[in-house]
């Protein structure tokens, strides 16, 4: 594993299911050699359960607030790769809270892929609809603006592996940190 030099700045990764979030998160983890959260991880741990049944025994609201406790929660000293739940944009307060780890990056895709990706596995809650088509494609309208509105750096994932999409942050984020704090040091080895 290749250390990248610690920094305070954590990259946080937003973006609609099927993103490529968690399998990007763990690719910057061995890039960078940062800790990695994951909300999904710690709201199912905390409930002990998948979070399919989180949804259908308890509720998306209690869900939700388990998911802004997790980042309320989440104060990593140093430099963290922060990976997120498709929905951790819907709360106005998860947006100061997420702004606050570092930059924020969103990973886009064609909605076609997105759909594709996303219900590959079937364990999507949110996808558990008589018309999950269109539930997807409602979603992703009411949530485009609100990662637009968040992100620092946007990275279209439709064509790239998950490895190139880690090249690909990690030296947007490089550039970024130097434009946005140009006295500060610049991690040496990102790859
Ligand atoms: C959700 C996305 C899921 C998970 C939950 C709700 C959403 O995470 O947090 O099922 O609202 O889009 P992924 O984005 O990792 O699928």
């Amino acid at each position: 594993m290749r250390v990248m030099n610690k920094v305070d700045q954590s990259i946080v990764l937003i973006g609609m299911m099927g993103a490529g979030k968690s399998a990007v998160g763990r690719c910057l983890q061995w890039r960078t050699g940062f800790e990695q959260f994951d909300t999904d991880e710690i709201v199912r741990s905390r409930f002990g359960m998948p979070i399919s049944e989180i949804f259908s025994t308890h509720s998306e609201d209690k869900f939700r607030e388990a998911e802004t406790e997790a980042l309320r929660n989440l104060s990593p000293d140093q430099g963290a790769i922060i990976v997120t739940g498709g929905g951790i944009v819907l709360r106005e307060e998860n947006i100061d809270l997420l702004k606050r780890f570092g930059v924020v990056v969103w990973l886009e895709a064609d909605e076609k892929t997105l759909f594709k990706r996303a219900s590959r596995t079937g364990d999507r809650p949110l996808l558990q609809r008589k018309n999950p088509r269109r539930a997807f494609t409602t979603m992703l309208r009411a949530r485009l603006p609100l990662y637009a509105k968040i992100a620092d750096i946007r990275i279209d994932t439709s064509e790239l592996t998950d490895e190139e999409v880690a090249v690909a942050i990690l030296s947007k984020f490089k550039k970024y940190r130097r434009k946005s704090r140009p006295a500060s040091p610049i991690p040496a080895t990102a790859r």
